[in-house]
């Protein structure tokens, strides 16, 4: 149930029939799970998978490069791209680059040379889904430095997906990439992309995960709980991904023992307990996610002003109406709160309910009260 088989089937159906696919979530949901799980499946029947890391990459060059570098790595796909490419490059450079193709990258335009590697992966008698994990994280970088860079690249991308259709692409982001195109100039080349929301888990789901045999394995002591206890702790943590419920379990000490051989059972107070453990300063990095999360996502001015709210936000459960937040800030502006407000509920920090804004998950507003505010 917790497999995100749902998830996979649509992916794969959607990709199969040619739609190329961005799947924005924030940290930790399972972006980079559900891929390579997508990618196996796709395997299995004859795709060509080729994924792709950038989060940390700088520059076209290093894309372009890293990108050959898992293509040559495959046997299904390197033979023909390294004729492809040899070729290409005898007819771009006069033949006097060398015997690595990836080495010839240094030559030439590396948007042309990415270009190039695209064309003959569309060449194979199979479809091949690229893809790209983390791009929003690349192309901010690629912004920040040189706009027009990143103009280039976009806009190529674009190109590339429209000419070469036996390639697919799903691209994954923890940061917006709309917010990043938007600021940047970019909207234009990201339109193709059909968005899949990964979601985090329903409770089903969660318990699904939690009482696996195969994921208690890796906590601390094995437990147990009903489905009361469970359900009342969902609806404090809020935001069921698996990265926060591993976290918890990982500090559960079930309190009743089980007199059978299974394992012990955990109650509410020992999920408190684990609660509270968890918002000990040594682990504040296990949270630190959010605040990167709002810093990456939003401008300088916009990030400040977020940071201004969630201060606000973090002192109730029940959060606070868009008037009161308004009343609480020296300089209001109503648009930009709300336009500020709107982005952390995309991103799953905040919740909206009948006109009051809150943190979503309780845990993450205790660390906010505790550490940020
Ligand atoms: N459906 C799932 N079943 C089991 N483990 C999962 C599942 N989804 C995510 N995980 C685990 O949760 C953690 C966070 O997932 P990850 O894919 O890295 O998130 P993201 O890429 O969105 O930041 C990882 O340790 C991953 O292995
Ligand atoms: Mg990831």
């Amino acid at each position: 149930m917790h497999n995100r088989i749902k998830e996979r089937a649509l992916l794969k159906r959607k990709l199969s029939a040619g739609v190329n696919i961005q799947m924005p979530a924030p940290r930790r949901i399972g972006k980079t799970w559900t891929a390579g799980k997508l990618a196996d499946d796709l395997r299995k029947e004859d795709w060509a998978v080729v994924e792709l890391d950038v989060e940390g990459m700088r520059t076209i060059e290093e894309f372009a490069r890293k990108l050959a570098k898992k293509i040559e790595g495959q046997s299904k796909l390197k033979d023909r791209f390294l004729a492809h490419v040899s070729t290409r490059l005898d007819n771009l450079l006069g033949g006097n680059w060398g015997t690595n193709p990836i080495d010839a990258l240094s030559n030439i335009d590396p948007v042309e040379f990415l270009e190039t590697l695209i064309e003959a992966l569309n060449d194979n008698s199979f479809p091949t889904v690229i893809i790209i994990d983390e791009i929003a994280y690349f192309i901010l970088a690629l912004a920040e430095q040189d706009q027009t860079s990143a103009h280039g690249f976009s806009y190529k991308l674009r190109g590339i997906q429209q000419q070469f259709k036996n390639v697919r692409w799903l691209l994954t982001g923890s940061i917006g990439l709309d917010t990043i195109a938007r600021r940047y100039d970019l909207e234009g080349a990201f339109v193709d992309f059909e968005k899949f929301v990964l979601e985090p888990f329903t409770k089903g789901e969660a318990r699904s995960f939690l009482l696996d045999e195969k994921i208690q394995e890796l906590f601390n002591h094995k437990f147990t709980a009903s489905e009361k206890v469970l359900d009342q702790m969902f609806d404090e943590l809020g935001w069921l991904a698996p990265y926060y419920l591993k976290l918890i379990a990982n500090e559960i000490r079930p309190s009743i023992n089980n007199s059978d051989n299974g394992p012990d059972e955990a109650t509410r107070e020992d999920f408190e307990a684990a609660f509270d453990k968890l918002l000990q300063p040594s682990r504040k990095s296990d949270f630190a996610v959010w605040r990167e999360h709002v810093r990456k996502n939003l401008t300088k001015s916009d990030s400040d002003l977020a940071m201004q709210l969630l201060h606000k936000l973090c002192e109730q459960t029940s959060g606070e109406t868009i008037e009161t937040l308004l009343a609480s800030l020296s300089k209001p502006n109503r648009r930009s709160i709300k336009d500020t407000l709107d982005i952390l509920v995309t991103d799953g920090l905040l919740v909206k309910n009948s006109g009051r804004f809150a943190f979503r998950s309780g845990l993450v507003r205790r660390y906010w009260q505790e550490y940020e505010a």
